[in-house]
């Protein structure tokens, strides 16, 4: 009997060689925390779905802002929670609304130690529960919605927020948020676009985390699992508008579509490891069916690997942690 021509195993002998041969990375550095806030809270208030997630009032929002940057997290990107609710999301567009006090509070937190970044749409704040505002018919009208994001972002914009994430899906939003930032001299305000967005059933937990109140489903906007070419042209357009960062959400059921974005565009690719996702691991790991740590950095990894850059996390706290005591086993 021959000898194995490759003996593949000699780089994997020890702790020290894996990690010496390892090709992909996991900082904390690379990761983003989303974070909720909501209006009025007097304590902050666990989300069911998302155990160990919640709902911050404005002191424990700061006080976990404060930790993100202790821990070298790269980003927070703020929710906000708004009390009231109406046709038009008017809340999203008050300068003393819950998302722009809290953009506030962070930047003052933590200054430029952590990038601040804020959801930019108006889903939370409209009694529809929509992304935009809506035409007669009761169909999302683009270019109406343009407009308010517009103003969104100028609001975000001079409440100090680093980057605004449009997450809307409306077509020209990044050219309408980069010229109305541009327009009243905010041209340091960077644009973290939510260039491929899909329809997804992963966002289930998420719908509670904002009180969410929408009937029916986003499909005449966000984009068909099918289509992989689609993120594409997305992508590409959102470069052209302007976007500093692109985004692919969700993540796990989509790594082909965040290898693909990454080898066509030459801005920083990040993926959305999205709230169902998250539930997926933890509710399986509940159950004692997998290991919940393992299971975690595996997950980012993967996704790392697949081609982002940039990651968004619920767990990016606790994989801190993981990766600081991580011995290499
Ligand atoms: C919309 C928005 C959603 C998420 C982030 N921004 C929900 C949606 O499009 O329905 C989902 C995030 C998650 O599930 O973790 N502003």
């Amino acid at each position: 009997m021959g000898f194995p021509e490759h003996r593949h195993r000699r780089l994997r002998a020890s702790p020290a060689v894996r990690g010496l041969v390892a090709e992909t990375t996991l900082r904390p550095g690379q990761l983003v925390l989303p974070m909720f806030v909501r209006g009025g809270a007097s304590e902050p208030v666990p989300i069911t779905s998302m155990p160990g997630v919640v709902q911050h009032n404005r002191e424990s929002l700061r006080k976990a802002v404060a930790d993100a940057a202790r821990l070298g997290l790269g980003g927070v990107m703020l929710f906000g929670v708004p009390k009231h609710k109406d046709a038009v999301g008017s809340g999203a567009t008050n300068p003393d609304g819950v998302l722009s006090v809290a953009i506030r509070d962070a930047v003052a937190e933590v200054g430029d130690a952590l990038v601040v970044m804020s959801d930019l749409c108006l889903d939370e704040f409209t009694d529809h529960g929509h992304c935009g505002v809506l035409d007669a018919s009761g169909l999302v009208d683009n270019d109406a919605t343009l407009e308010r994001y517009a103003e969104m972002a100028l609001v975000h914009a001079e409440a100090g927020v680093h980057q605004v994430g449009p997450s809307g899906m409306m077509d020209g939003q990044v050219a309408a948020i980069r010229a109305a930032l541009d327009g009243a001299g905010h041209t340091g305000t960077g644009i973290l676009a939510y260039a491929a967005k899909y329809a997804s059933a992963f966002y289930g937990p998420f719908r509670e985390a904002v009180d969410s109140s929408l009937v029916g489903d986003r499909r005449t906007y966000q984009q068909d699992p099918a289509n992989l070419r689609e993120s594409l042209r997305e992508a590409r357009a959102d470069v052209a508008e302007g976007a500093d960062i692109v985004l692919v959400k969700p993540a796990m059921g989509y790594l082909d579509v965040v290898r693909a974005v990454r080898d066509a565009v030459d801005v920083p690719v990040a993926a959305y490891n999205v709230s169902g996702e998250c539930a997926m691991v933890e509710a399986t790991a509940q159950r004692g069916w997998i290991d919940r740590e393992r299971a975690i950095l595996e997950v980012l990894t993967g996704i790392r690997r697949a081609g982002a850059d940039i990651v968004l996390t619920y767990w990016a706290v606790e994989a801190a942690g993981l990766l600081a005591n991580h011995t290499r086993a």
